[in-house]
């Protein structure tokens, strides 16, 4: 295969950039850079000129000038049955999962739904510069196989997996203990770790769980010890207090998927909106994550995610941000950011620029414990890139002509972008979003 040498201006994290624009060497920035792609994954990240001299080798080059090239942007909590949700007029968590979400997600038993929604799903997930996500499916074997095939067809890197929820909704959309935990089974065996597919063990959350599909989800994560495992907590008022009634003997929410051994460090937590301090402290000690999903807790009402008190805890919470689409507005991780510097702002956090583009890349690849495959342009990463165009609107070109930084410019690209940002995207150096359909 041809070698593919992408010309631009590159940026690539090689740490959290706490410290803002006075931080050194947690990113590498290079104006006219190379990234240098061979067999699908990084081979080098230099100037264009020292790369261009190459070794005698064929290589393709692609000029992206004066575009930003990035690692593609990282979605670690996602509903792939929730596309025709978004934008549902409900009140709070409760009745928005009953009166649409519950409704939508039992459309997926239908013969042909799954696959087309499917190919619609990855096609705006690439349209918006997302090359891995991690995704509930539904309840149905059948979505997840629909997912799966898709995102292996297109050589995407995803994590998923098949909703347990075996109470408390529709009877379409209840498994069992058992047929929960047989059908997981039976997704791993097919799906996991084929080609770049990665399986996530998904109890949807402790109230449409009983204790004894909890205990067997438990004993699938024992089984699998290397799977992520994802589910929500303290989202909302109202499911807290549920989960209490439910489960009356637990210390806390937290405590009831710690009780069933569902947090560890590959575990992803959406939303932990309203936890306590014994709550923080279990996750923290446990090294799980917690999920910032900022257009769905405004959108939902759900509340204001403090990043600053998890973050300050010993040890601090490892923590990620996502889009939860369909509670979720925008398929866009700029967007995402937007709203999340909105609600971080609100209550007196400040979230630099440089934090943001490092969250939704290397940030987000380490809280799904893919360092070095994904979420960077290190040597043997996997080569998903995105080619961000900061003028990609006339309010955005006109906005830029007083831009003078690299920071403003990405700070004006998370505020103004969308999907119209997305000049170009590569899914392990293939270009991706130039060869959609429309
Ligand atoms: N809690 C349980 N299921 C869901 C879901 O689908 N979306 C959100 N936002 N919260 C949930
Ligand atoms: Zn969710």
């Amino acid at each position: 295969m041809t070698d593919v040498l992408l010309r631009g201006r590159l940026l690539s994290f090689n740490d959290e950039p706490l410290a803002g624009e006075e931080s050194t060497g947690v990113f590498t920035y290079i104006e006219d850079g190379g990234l240098l792609i061979r067999d699908g994954r990084i081979v080098a990240m230099d100037d264009f000129a020292v790369l261009q001299a190459g070794d005698g080798r064929n290589v393709e080059v692609k000029d992206h000038r004066p575009h930003l090239i990035l690692p593609g942007f990282i979605d670690t909590h996602i509903h792939f049955p929730q596309m025709q949700v978004v934008g549902s007029y409900a009140g709070a968590l409760m009745e928005w999962l009953s009166k649409y979400t519950f409704v939508e997600e039992q459309k997926f038993s239908d013969q042909g739904h799954p696959e087309r929604i499917a190919s619609a799903f990855f096609d705006e997930l690439i349209r918006h510069g997302t090359t891995t996500a991690a995704a509930y499916c539904s309840v149905h074997k059948a979505s997840v196989k629909a997912f799966f095939a898709e995102s292996h067809r297109r050589n995407l890197r995803m994590v998923a997996g098949k909703v347990m929820m075996d109470r408390n909704a529709p009877p379409g959309l209840l498994d069992t203990p058992q047929s929960g935990y047989d059908d997981s089974k039976a997704l791993i065996a097919e799906w996991h770790g084929k080609g770049r597919q990665l399986y996530a063990i998904t109890p949807r959350f402790a109230p449409t769980s009983t204790p004894e599909q909890l205990q067997m989800t438990g004993t699938l994560v024992q089984e699998h010890p290397d799977l992520h495992v994802q589910t929500h907590l303290c989202e909302n008022t109202a499911e807290i207090a549920f989960v209490a009634e439910l489960f009356p003997w637990s210390r806390d929410y937290t405590n009831v998927y710690e009780h069933y051994g569902l947090l560890g460090q590959k575990t992803l937590l959406g939303h932990c909106i309203h936890l306590t301090d014994a709550e923080i402290g279990a996750i923290a000690n446990a090294g799980s994550v917690a999920v910032f999903c900022p257009t769905s807790n405004l959108f939902i009402g759900s509340g204001l995610f403090d990043l600053a008190r998890l973050r300050t805890s010993n040890p601090p919470v490892r923590n990620a941000i996502a889009t939860d689409i369909g509670g979720g507005t925008s398929y866009s991780m700029l967007r995402t950011l937007d709203e999340g510097y909105k609600i971080l702002n609100i209550q007196g956090q400040r979230y630099h620029p440089l934090r943001s583009f490092y969250q939704v890349t290397l940030g987000n690849a380490r809280a799904l414990s893919l360092e070095g495959v994904i979420g960077s342009f290190t040597p043997g990463a996997e080569a998903d890139c995105v080619v961000l165009d900061a003028r990609a609107t006339p309010a955005m070109r006109i906005r830029m002509e007083t831009v003078e930084t690299l920071v403003e410019e990405l700070f004006l690209m998370q505020t103004m972008g969308d999907d119209r940002s997305i000049a170009e995207v590569y899914v392990a150096g293939r270009a991706a979003k130039s060869a959609l359909a429309n």
